[in-house]
């Protein structure tokens, strides 16, 4: 990969070692993947935040960056961690709350937004056609399919490398060559609501492995719901991109027509459990729009949450501002809305959570091995309906 004299300065040490380990990290990547330059990029987004799935040994290395000088040159966001600083903090084991907070020091001290968010798009618009390095693979494939902006599904270390030198390597798809669709897909089910959506991603997903595709008949999706596709898409496979429309090639590529049958299959599959009591009713995952809370909050309005049940909406602390009314109307029925935390990758087991129903297809697929819980995927206002009868 040819390096410009200021990047050849960075691998040789001269601007101290986090710089240079962050350099060598980027290089290392570019020569696997024969990139031929680096590229400045908009922004990082750091992904293995969470103490649950991060663990001690990465604690080190970060102590190590951050006391070592390292510093992001770019808007560098962070996903999601095990808790919220208001609820969660108070019921969890003191020792994970510490390791966790030791976690979010060290981003704290390499200048990383304290975002704690997986949908980085809605804290300041994303430019069409920008060059990123983002490591949430929801957020890539909304990033490279709905916002038109460039980013190859980064891991943690590489995403925290980019931001640290300010560019990532050129290739995959920052290319535009790269991002032509590769596969058809004519959907022939009736999209209902957004855990069709889901379903649809997690079925397409394992078909299409690392295939870009131009989706037909997506029927007028509002954007919430894309986002479900892209968390689902990104979830069972490693699609960075979706097309949506007509595409004009069929004949040279691979067709995949997607009926009702195919989603009822796939929705059965994803359920795990009977349960008419859920533990928990979780909305938020990819976090919450300001829309979403608004659709929220006028379905829980003047109505209670059963007193058994635990009902979180998770969104990231900026959306949770700007919709603060939303919030307290969600609060005031007896839900809570958890900034900065990923259901997921927290510690629900602790609390005694063995079954959640919730509209992210992405939770559901992953709730039995994360949480060790049951799930029942159900759009939201079947959530709500669940949240408030128990
Ligand atoms: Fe976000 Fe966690 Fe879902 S990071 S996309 S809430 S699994």
């Amino acid at each position: 990969m040819y390096l410009t004299r200021e990047e050849e300065r960075i691998l040789n040490g001269e601007c101290g070692w986090a710089n240079q380990t962050c350099m060598k990290i980027l290089v290392r990547l570019g020569d696997l993947f024969d990139a031929q330059k680096l590229i400045p990029i908009d922004s990082a987004h750091v992904s293995g935040v969470s103490y649950k799935t991060l663990g001690d040994a990465p604690i080190e290395f970060l102590k190590a960056l951050a006391d070592c000088g390292g510093r992001v040159k770019v808007k560098t966001t962070l996903n999601p961690q095990s808790l919220d600083p208001k609820y969660l903090v108070k019921k969890l084991p003191e020792n994970l709350v510490k390791k966790q907070l030791s976690i979010l020091e060290q981003f704290d001290k390499m200048g990383l937004a304290q975002s704690l968010t997986c949908t980085p798009y809605y804290l300041s618009k994303v430019k069409s056609d920008s060059h990123l390095a983002w490591a949430e693979s929801s957020a890539v494939v909304y990033a490279n399919s709905i916002l038109g902006a460039r980013t190859n599904r980064e891991g943690g270390p590489s995403a925290l490398a980019a931001g640290i030198v300010g560019k990532t390597p050129n290739y995959g798809i920052h290319h535009p060559e790269n991002r032509k669709p590769e596969a058809v897909v004519k959907v022939e089910a009736r999209l209902r609501d957004e855990t069709d959506f889901g379903a649809l991603g997690i079925h397409l997903g394992k078909l299409l492995h690392d295939k870009i595709p131009v989706i037909e008949n997506l029927q007028r999706p509002s954007v919430n719901k894309l986002k479900q596709l892209s968390a689902a898409l990104a979830t069972t496979g490693m699609t960075n991109m979706f097309h949506c429309g007509k595409c004009p090639k069929k004949q040279e590529l691979e067709k995949i027509t997607v009926q009702d049958s195919d989603l009822r299959r796939t929705v059965e599959e994803l359920t795990t459990s009977q349960a008419k009591k859920p533990d928990l009713v979780f909305l938020g995952c990819p976090h919450c729009s300001l829309n979403e809370m608004k659709q929220i909050a006028s379905l829980v309005q003047e109505k209670k949450v059963a007193p058994e049940t635990e009902f979180w909406v998770c969104t990231s602390s900026h959306v949770k501002n700007i919709g603060e009314e939303y919030a307290r109307d969600i609060e005031k029925s007896g839900g809570h809305v958890l900034t900065g935390v990923c259901t997921v990758v927290s510690w629900t087991e602790k609390l005694g959570i063995r079954t959640i129903v919730t509209n992210s297809a992405k939770t559901v697929y992953y709730a039995p091995s994360l949480c060790k819980a049951e799930a029942v995927l159900a759009p939201m206002k079947d959530c709500v309906k669940t949240a408030l009868r128990g």
